[in-house]
């Protein structure tokens, strides 16, 4: 029987992409999902069709992850529909491209807000119900393979996505006397809407972006990638519930910057051994 039998995952960016891939994985193991996101239609419509394709229980909600009234509501949501949470994917994230000196400060704000404050309350609103479960209890940040290999136009999302990678490996530490694994999932890249929903999900009071149209251009000749790098997000997370169940503390689902990360590496390795020289 799957880990997952019976159990309920909450998934946030759950209506499309890597967040909808990961509530049928979750529902094909038996869980009982709530979709939540800041598209509400979209969410209901994903709820429905994982409940339809898979036969368990499901629950969707419109949530906006940069607002933790709306967290609060949707943690008390989830415990009245499926009655509790024992996996929680806090998955959001939104894109912000932009050469280091043309990001304005709502760009950052942008950023910051949904990506790390965002997984941070996330994190703090369903807590408390996955502490008051029993046995098999799981979270999952999404993070991205650009923190381990960062490439130029990406300072912004790849300072959040580092963040969330920080803020995770501290979680994994606090979390691990009480039994709740937690995992930092860095995908590569997947065909999804990433650029529209981050571009829908920005707030219309913020001012214009800095972001330019050779921002793309510039990004991907310093970190080419392949047709064969890009996934389908179902294929990327095909090892997910595998890792989630041996409780690794990294993910990586695909991509291209294994030597580039393993460069980074050997740098931060080589600064400690001139370090311990002198
Ligand atoms: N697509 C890629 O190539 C790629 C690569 C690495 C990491 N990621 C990460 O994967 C995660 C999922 O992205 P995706 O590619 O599936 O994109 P997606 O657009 O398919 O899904 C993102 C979902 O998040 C929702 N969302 C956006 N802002 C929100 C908010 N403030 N509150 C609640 N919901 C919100 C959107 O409505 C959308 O349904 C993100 O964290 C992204 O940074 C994506």
């Amino acid at each position: 029987m799957s880990n997952l039998e019976g159990r309920v995952a909450v998934v946030t960016g759950g209506a499309a992409g890597l967040g909808a891939a990961m509530g049928n994985a979750f529902a094909a193991a038996g869980a009982a999902v709530a979709v939540l996101d800041i598209a509400g239609d979209a969410a209901q419509a994903t709820a429905t069709a994982i409940a339809e394709e898979h036969g368990v229980a499901t629950t969707s909600l419109r949530v906006d992850v940069a607002d933790p009234v709306a967290l609060a509501a949707a943690a008390d949501h989830v415990v009245a529909t499926l009655g509790g949470c024992d996996v929680l994917a806090a998955n959001v994230g939104v894109q912000q491209f932009g050469a280091i000196d043309r990001l304005t400060d709502d760009d950052w704000r942008f950023v910051l807000d949904v990506n790390v404050l965002g997984t941070i309350r996330t994190v703090r609103a369903f807590l408390p119900l996955i502490r008051n479960r029993t046995g098999y209890r799981r979270i999952l940040l999404t993070s991205s393979l650009s923190a381990l290999a960062p490439a130029v136009r990406m300072a912004a999302y790849q300072t959040t996505k580092f963040a969330v990678m920080g803020f995770g490996e501290t979680l994994r530490y606090e979390l691990a006397g009480e039994g709740i694994g937690v995992s930092v999932l860095f995908p590569g890249g997947m065909v999804t809407g990433h650029l529209q929903s981050s571009s829908d999900a920005r707030p219309s009071v913020l001012a214009a972006t800095g972001a330019q149209d050779d921002d793309l251009v510039e990004m991907l000749a310093h970190r080419p990638v392949g047709a064969d790098d890009v996934l389908a997000p179902g294929d990327a997370i095909r090892n997910l519930l595998a890792d989630l169940d041996a409780d690794h503390p990294f993910i990586v689902t695909h991509g291209p910057v294994r030597d580039a990360y393993g460069e980074r590496h050997e740098e931060l390795i080589a600064a400690f051994d001139r370090a311990g020289a002198s």
